[in-house]
């Protein structure tokens, strides 16, 4: 009987490291065109794109995938229900694009939709999962965002079982053709009937940290990340939404296993220095997907200089793969726990006020433990700190950070 048990519990092991072996261990980085560009993608935007990444480095740091979003497509299917590219927006096709972006070390990323219609009116991949599964790994994409769109094709009472039923057609399709794509989920909520932060759509159960986590409770099994929220605008009081929204979700992060709270905003907008730097910063301990969402091309050198703070990015990568979680939360200074290998740990403050404050915060109050002799460095100054007695003091301006490294000496 123990034996049959053991035999069976191998198999669940075996299972689930085959069903998702795309080697994506730590959050995949890169490029999505959305945030900027909504549906004016090219092919010269997309090559413009990777060599600016290349130029400017951040393929150094990382950021590996090069994703069009909506908008790439005909807008018709072609033969066989193939999904075509819009011959006027990339007159060579995907394949040629897919070549070019390899030749300078990226991988290329594509959208489609578990619907007839994409949320941008363009075919979808309902019942044709495999056919277009098939085609994306024939053109070498590598990573597939798959987003669900009720509104556009007036399908608001679907059941959650009928939509995980399409997000696993696909992924059944995608493990079987090329495991090594990465499947980029983005329902936000819907399996549930719940959508974060969209009052408009919500039930009438009361999303709270403690409950947030069943939103999603099915997602690690499928995706390699999924969208925990309604779409991201490059406003503070926005990001900070999403922030909250975060809450109650870090046990669902992991290895090769992501809450996505959106693609970045950073360089976008009318955001503030301070704000661009927390919003990076709180991505990286959120173990959050770091896609870049601004025009690559031309990034003023404050903006390139947070985005390939190569620190940050550690912690973001670190292999342990776990979420932060709030540990403190007062008068508009919250700060956030993001355990690391090695017992090393990563700890942001956030003033959130509208004001610069002066802190003096408890070592204990960071989650260190002061009788251990530890080493504690800035990540935005890369300077060491000197730890002495039970405070640290600092001063953080409106709206910024303090990011820390703490490790045993
Ligand atoms: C949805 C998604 C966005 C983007 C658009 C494209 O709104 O949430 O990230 O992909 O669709 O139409």
């Amino acid at each position: 009987m123990k034996k049959k048990i053991r035999c069976s519990i191998l198999i669940i092991v075996l299972c689930v490291v085959t069903l998702k072996s795309n080697g994506q261990v730590t959050p995949p980085m890169g490029w999505n065109s959305w945030n900027k560009f909504r549906f004016n993608v090219s092919e010269n935007l997309i090559k413009e794109t990777a060599d600016a990444m290349k130029k400017q480095k951040l393929i150094d740091c990382g950021y590996r995938y090069i994703v069009i979003d909506d908008g790439w497509q005909s807008k018709s299917l072609g033969k066989d229900s193939l999904l075509l590219a819009d011959e006027k927006k990339f007159p060579n096709g995907i394949e040629s694009l897919v070549d070019y972006v390899n030749a300078l070390g990226f991988e290329l990323g594509i959208y489609s939709s578990p619907n007839k219609l994409t949320c941008g009116g363009y075919p979808g991949s309902l019942g044709l999962e495999r056919i277009h599964a098939k085609q994306f790994s024939d053109w070498g994409v590598k990573f597939v965002k798959y987003d669900y769109c009720p509104a556009r094709n007036k399908e608001k009472s679907n059941s959650g079982e009928l939509i995980l039923k399409r997000l696993k057609a696909m992924h059944n399709a995608l493990s079987d053709i090329d495991s090594s794509i990465v499947y980029a989920i983005c329902e936000k909520g819907w399996v549930s009937g719940q959508i974060p932060n969209a009052r408009s759509y919500r039930k009438q159960i009361k999303i709270t940290p403690q409950n947030r986590k069943e939103l999603f409770h099915w997602a690690p099994e499928l995706g390699t990340m999924w969208r925990t929220t309604n779409d991201i605008n490059p406003t503070w009081g926005k990001i900070m939404q999403i922030l909250d929204s975060q809450e109650g979700l870090a046990t669902l992060s992991g290895p090769d296993s992501f809450n996505d709270p959106d693609m970045l905003e950073v360089g976008n907008g009318k955001l503030t220095l301070s704000e661009n730097r927390s919003h990076f910063s709180l991505w990286c301990i959120l173990t959050a997907p770091l896609m870049l969402g601004s025009d690559v091309r031309n990034i003023p050198d404050e903006i390139l200089e947070i985005i390939t703070n190569k620190e940050l990015i550690d912690i973001n990568q670190d292999k342990l793969c776990k979420q932060a979680e709030k540990i403190y939360d007062e008068n508009g200074i919250e700060i956030f726990l993001k355990p690391l290998l090695n017992k090393e740990m990563a700890v942001c403050i956030l003033n959130r006020a509208d004001f610069a404050q002066d802190l003096m915060l408890k070592w204990e109050d960071l989650g260190v433990d002061e009788e251990e002799m530890i080493l504690v460095r800035d990540l935005w100054l890369h300077k060491n700190i000197k730890k002495e007695g039970k405070y640290i003091s600092t001063k953080i301006d409106a709206h910024d950070v303090m990011v820390l490294r703490i490790s045993k000496n």
